[in-house]
């Protein structure tokens, strides 16, 4: 089986010392022929110069200007920040991000080569009345909107149930794999894409990873809680291969 890529979602648990511990472990974890990527908070991206690619966890819809407490694309590239998470559940929560907004930062992102780690997913009630593949198809459009197949090639699209996220509840691994398909298959219907790279995101960790890995659909994992903690993030790297 293929090694699966591992994100890691820092959010904003971290402080600086916890982040040098944190880099100390990966360096002292194998990473050869593994695809590993730790998004931190803003002020931390440079620590991980070259232990690790890393992602933002969120970009501005706007390119310059007065926008106080942004961060841009074309800012992001000028450090070569090649990935960035896109329509976190968190920020369509409690920040409010419309798919619109989403649309146009995956739009800023691929203008400046950055790889968006796009986050979709359905609430409880959602699943509770059998509308995950509806709510999934609906982020998709607002998300994807007006991307050429060329475009839509490029971004790492997220599995992540919100009632999974930070719970310690997961779906059961017959549910992952109905949902990886799902995704997979409208995507390549829907825009002409063969191949598309499907994450699952959602109490993740070092307890549930054997299991998880033994599903074929998911191509990866985005790592929320288990990620801020260096021993638990290196088992995960650890059961790739
Ligand atoms: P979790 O978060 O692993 O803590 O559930 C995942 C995420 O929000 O990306």
């Amino acid at each position: 089986m293929m090694s699966k890529i591992v994100i890691g979602n820092q959010k904003m648990y971290m402080n600086k010392e916890d982040v040098l511990t944190f880099v100390e472990t990966l360096k002292n974890t194998n990473m050869d022929n593994k695809q590993v990527i730790v998004c931190p908070t803003f002020p931390f991206l440079e620590y991980y110069n070259g232990v690790v690619p890393v992602g933002a966890q969120n970009v501005s819809i706007n390119d310059n200007g007065a926008y106080t407490g942004e961060v841009s694309a074309p800012q992001l590239k000028s450090l070569n920040i090649p990935y960035c998470i896109v329509g976190h559940s968190e920020r369509r929560e409690y920040n409010k991000e419309t798919d619109e907004e989403i649309n146009i930062k995956v739009k800023k992102l691929l203008d400046q080569d950055i790889t968006p780690i796009l986050c979709i997913g359905e609430k409880l009630e959602e699943r509770q009345n059998k509308s995950t593949e509806t709510v999934i198809k609906n982020e998709l459009n607002g998300d994807l909107k007006d991307l050429s197949p060329e475009a839509v090639k490029k971004i790492i699209i997220a599995y992540e149930p919100i009632w999974a996220i930070g719970t310690g509840l997961t779906p059961t691994l017959e549910e992952i794999d109905e949902a990886m398909n799902f995704i997979k298959d409208y995507v390549k219907t829907t825009y002409n894409v063969e191949k598309t790279t499907i994450l699952y995101g959602g109490s993740v960790s070092d307890k549930n990873i054997d299991e998880l890995n033994t599903v074929e659909s998911i191509d990866g994992y985005l790592i929320g809680g288990a990620s801020s903690k260096p021993n638990a993030f290196k088992y995960i790297i650890d059961s790739q291969n």
